[in-house]
């Protein structure tokens, strides 16, 4: 009896957070994470770093899971409003572009395959060769990339933001 209660109460404390968060809290992107673009990145130019290759299966955060979330990155204190954070590992990178608001995106340049370096002024930054995409959705805001970052699937688990 204890445990059905304890479960449901964590279960409408989660969606009461979630929903507190905001719809915008739960991305549904167009990527299932570890999916690489249909078209295969051209090589990185020289002197830069590739993406690691296909086909691996990247390590996430503290490796924790649970039944309907999938690994997690970190909290939404960690990702800056307005701004964002890129985790290596997982090859994602997560925004914040409001307050509650929570977007997640590959964190490999569509230009030539290597991975962005850092968000700042609002968008997310390849030092390769000077791409910038929005924070907001992923877009092109300059440089040469062809595409948008693909999108991942994120959810907001109180303040733990997980890979789905
Ligand atoms: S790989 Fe060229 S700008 Fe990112």
């Amino acid at each position: 009896m204890s445990k059905d209660i304890g479960r449901t109460s964590r279960r409408t404390v989660m969606m009461g957070t979630v929903g507190a968060v905001g719809a915008g809290a739960l991305v549904a992107g167009c990527t299932t994470y570890g999916r690489t673009p249909d078209a295969p990145a051209p090589a990185p130019a020289e002197g830069t770093a590739p993406a690691p290759a296909e086909g691996t299966t990247p390590a996430a955060g503290d490796g924790a899971t649970e039944p309907g979330g999938g690994a997690a990155l970190g909290s939404v204190s960690d990702v800056p409003v307005g701004g964002g954070r890129v985790f290596g590992e997982e090859q994602v990178v997560v925004t914040q572009p409001s307050a509650g608001t929570i977007r997640a995106f590959s964190s490999i340049c569509t230009h030539q395959g290597c991975t962005v370096a850092n968000v700042s002024g609002g968008t997310i930054n390849c030092t390769c060769h000077g791409s910038k995409f929005r924070v907001a959705d992923g877009t092109v805001a300059g440089g040469p990339a062809p595409e948008p970052l693909p999108e991942h699937d994120v959810v907001v688990d109180g303040d733990q933001i997980r890979l789905r």
